[in-house]
């Protein structure tokens, strides 16, 4: 690591540049020891993601969708006990040091912030299935920034003003940055290799929930019955999963080290930017957007 490029990072200390990407020390560590060897099983499935885009939610929904099936009569959902992150593991964090007690391998799903270009090349050669999402540059950056700002206050540490970590931000300077290329590198992807990769956005699922849950259930392999349906199923995942009864449980409020799992619930809303930005900074990022992902046929 010594030998990398490094910058101060939004978190005040240095982030290194690997492969193309930038990386809180923390993270690197644990992505190059999954790249060397991690091998996942033939049916997993990765909820993938840039910081801040829409995990915890994903995490939420996918796990719900998988397990249904297992819950009868009083069993309930362990998404009532557990936070979603300690539902589905990160690759690159809980799964880092090989340690089995974090992998359940009864439910093949886990997550990931790795760029595609970065994934351990056993999961791109297997026929493991993966999970996007992403979300509004403007959108993703305030929330990494509070994020981000909450993290180090708890440290004691004086959060960087916005203004300099939108600037970084712009310059591709942030965890698993540039943004861009991180959603680039799925959404080329899940275009070569469309039943492997199924791409999404936080703004589209916002907007239909409810086709999005059927979606990723086929996807999956566990599509939901007719019966399943007629009978509310994909309505009481969508419940259980929405930012107002996942961040109203007890344990999505506790505190759990190293840091607090309320974090990870904020506003949950689309376009809360305008609240934070100057609209010359949203037109900046829009800008930049525009430019990165011109030709590649998405638009965000
Ligand atoms: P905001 O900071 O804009 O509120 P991640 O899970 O990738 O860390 O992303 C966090 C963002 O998702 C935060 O956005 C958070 O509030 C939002 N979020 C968390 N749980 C959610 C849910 N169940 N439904 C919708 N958004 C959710």
């Amino acid at each position: 690591m010594s030998t990398l490029p490094k910058v101060k990072g939004l978190r005040g200390y240095d982030y290194y540049l690997y492969q193309g990407f930038w990386y809180d020390p923390f993270f690197l560590e644990g992505i190059m020891s999954v790249q060397d060897r991690f091998n996942p099983q033939s049916t997993d499935i990765f909820v993938s993601s840039s910081p801040k885009t829409g995990t915890t939610w994903l995490k939420a929904l996918t796990f719900a969708i998988l397990t249904r099936s297992r819950l009868s009569g009083s069993t309930t959902s362990s998404l009532l006990t557990k936070m979603p992150h300690d539902c589905v593991p990160f690759l690159e964090f809980q799964l880092a040091d090989q340690n089995p007690s974090y992998r359940d391998l009864a439910i093949p799903l886990l997550s990931t912030h790795v760029p595609y270009s970065c994934l351990p090349k056993s999961i791109i050669s297997s026929s493991c299935k993966i999970i996007y999402i992403c979300r509004d540059a403007k959108d993703a950056f305030v929330s990494l920034w509070y994020f981000l700002a909450k993290m180090q206050r708890s440290d004691n540490v004086e959060p960087l003003p916005l203004e300099e970590a939108f600037e970084l931000f712009c310059n591709g300077i942030a965890n698993y940055g540039p943004y861009w290329d991180h959603v680039l590198g799925y959404w080329r992807a899940s275009l070569e290799f469309p039943e492997k990769i199924l791409f999404l956005t936080y703004e589209e699922m916002k907007k239909d929930t409810a086709a999005h849950v059927k979606k990723l259930a086929e996807f999956m392999g566990c599509s939901f019955t007719l019966e399943e349906e007629e009978g509310g199923g994909v309505q009481k995942i969508i419940s259980m999963c929405s930012f107002e009864e996942l961040s109203s449980l007890e344990v999505n409020k506790s505190i759990s080290s190293p840091i607090q799992n309320s974090v990870f619930f904020r506003k949950g809303e689309i376009g809360d930017w305008a609240n934070h930005l100057t609209p010359e900074m949203g037109a900046r990022l829009d800008d930049i957007m525009e430019k990165k992902l011109k030709g590649s046929g998405l638009k965000l």
